[in-house]
């Protein structure tokens, strides 16, 4: 009989990967993807722990699955709670402590082991418990990558890849090292393996995963190994295969073959997710980013020297200890000289467990939301140039999904700026049965002209179909 597992995810995009593979790993024991927790045989949270308010919204929603696990346990039917992610690898025995209505809590590392956990949480069921207790939080030798199988159906022409995981860098502010392990880069086969199945399905594009992507080293193949401007080249090979992204990157390991790659490889997209976090040498210095901000503007010059029109994003945190007015508008200068075509902005939140927490001279809350709204405030303006820039311009856009206007269909350009486009007057905008209108274009590349630019989206006409 068929079982039903509701997997929600939180936080960055490996989540959203790994969330798909757990789907694929239950798969063969029987498990099919339910869209709601009501009724759900299994619900895993793919939690993040980046920021508080992230594992803060776990704890919530466990609140809420506790509810229903209660009138399903009334009704004679079982529940099981798995938290999996970065809050489950870094407050593992805490969160079984604090919700006794988890059963079971993974590591990002052993999601090939949840079958066995399973059974054994199966079994202490069976032995009488209300709730299962197993906890399974390893960094294994063996990796998740060689058991997991990646037999996913296909939703959609663009998909995520993870070629690397883990960090070595150790910035203070950040839990990742912590929760996601050491640096390991999976080997080019492999990767072209999950890559050339993906295009098989009718994905064109692919977004490279890791944490630290670019310091990528996979195995070649040939006694050495491969950097991931190498990579991106194997993997232009594959026919069908248009466009590839990678996210997301490091300063310092933009190394030239990586930055030839957006010169030489068409398929390598133009644009580029490089986090800087603060503009204040001192701020990165503390911050251990092992990089100064002349060094940046340094690996941005380089990069627009290979590939003049390639669209920049960041992320920044504002209010790290210690940062003064002085360091604040160093971080606003340098978005005023890199200018980006969009960017991510956060408090500084402190992690428990990283150096930066126990910092002393935190910044006060107002002063962090005032610093917070001043930076929105100029790469907000940055994106709407960027996005009005691009009015009059034809451009490629995959068409990925639906609008909430009929005859409709949203996609993103090759800056990843989100598109809307109007397909209903085109011809053929109908399939043959009539009542799925503009199926014909879902999934495809097509070129339109940018007539409008807003903050978040551009609406584009139709000037062809490619494909
Ligand atoms: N506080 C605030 N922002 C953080 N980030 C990582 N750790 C913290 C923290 N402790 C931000 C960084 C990183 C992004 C994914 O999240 O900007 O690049
Ligand atoms: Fe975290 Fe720094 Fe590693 Fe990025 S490079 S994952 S911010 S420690």
């Amino acid at each position: 009989m068929s079982k039903k597992v509701h997997i929600k995810t939180y936080g960055c995009q490996m989540n959203v990967y790994d969330s798909k593979r757990m789907a694929d790993v239950l798969k063969p024991h029987g498990y099919e993807v339910s869209e709601s927790a009501d009724d759900a045989d299994l619900v895993i949270l793919n939690t993040c722990h980046i920021r508080e308010k992230a594992a803060e919204k776990v704890y919530s929603e466990i609140g809420r699955l506790r509810a229903t696990k209660d009138e399903m346990a009334a009704e004679g039917k079982n529940m099981f709670i798995a938290v999996a992610g970065c809050v489950a690898q870094a407050e593992g025995p805490e969160m079984m402590r604090r919700a006794p209505a988890i059963d079971m809590v993974l590591g990002p590392q052993t999601y090939h082991r949840l079958p066995d956990m399973l059974k054994a949480a199966e079994e202490q069921r069976t032995g009488g418990r209300k709730s299962a207790r197993v906890l399974d939080t390893d960094f294994p030798v063996d990796t998740k990558f060689d058991h997991l199988p990646t037999d996913s159906d296909f939703d959609g022409p663009a998909a995520f890849l993870t070629v690397q995981e883990g960090c070595d860098k150790f910035c203070t502010f950040c839990v990742v090292p912590y929760t996601r392990g050491a640096e390991y880069s999976r080997p080019v086969a492999d990767i072209v393996a999950e890559a050339t199945r993906l295009v098989a399905k009718g994905v064109v594009e692919i977004t490279l995963l890791g944490q630290n992507v670019n310091a990528y080293h996979g195995d070649d193949g040939q006694g050495g190994t491969a950097s991931l401007g190498a990579l991106i080249r194997a993997l232009d090979a594959i026919d069908g295969l248009e466009r590839i992204r990678y996210t997301t990157s490091h300063p310092r390991d933009m190394d030239d073959e990586l930055v030839f790659a957006h010169r030489d490889v068409a398929s390598c997209m133009p644009y580029l997710h490089l986090p800087v976090q603060s503009g204040s040498d001192r701020i990165l210095d503390a911050m251990n980013r092992k990089h100064t901000r002349e060094e940046y503007f340094a690996v941005v010059d380089r990069l627009r020297a290979a590939r003049p029109d390639l669209a920049l994003s960041s992320d920044f945190i504002v209010g790290f200890p210690g940062e003064t007015d002085e360091d604040f508008e160093a971080t606003l200068d340098l978005v005023r000289r890199v200018n980006y075509a969009q960017a991510y902005s956060f408090k500084y939140s402190p992690r428990p467990g990283t150096p930066a927490s126990v910092i002393e001279d935190q910044v006060p809350e107002d002063v962090k939301s005032e610093r917070l709204a001043r930076l929105q405030a100029l790469i907000n303006e940055q994106q709407v140039a960027f996005n009005e820039a691009s009015i009059g311009k034809t451009m490629d856009v995959l068409l990925e999904r639906e609008g909430k206007m009929p005859g409709q269909l949203i996609g993103r350009s090759p800056y990843l700026q989100s598109v809307h486009v109007d397909v209903s007057k085109a011809d053929n905008a109908l399939d043959a049965a009539g009542d799925k209108p503009y199926s014909g274009y879902m999934g495809k590349m097509v070129r339109v002209m940018i007539v409008e630019g807003g903050p978040n989206s551009l609406k584009g006409e139709l000037v062809s179909t490619l494909h």
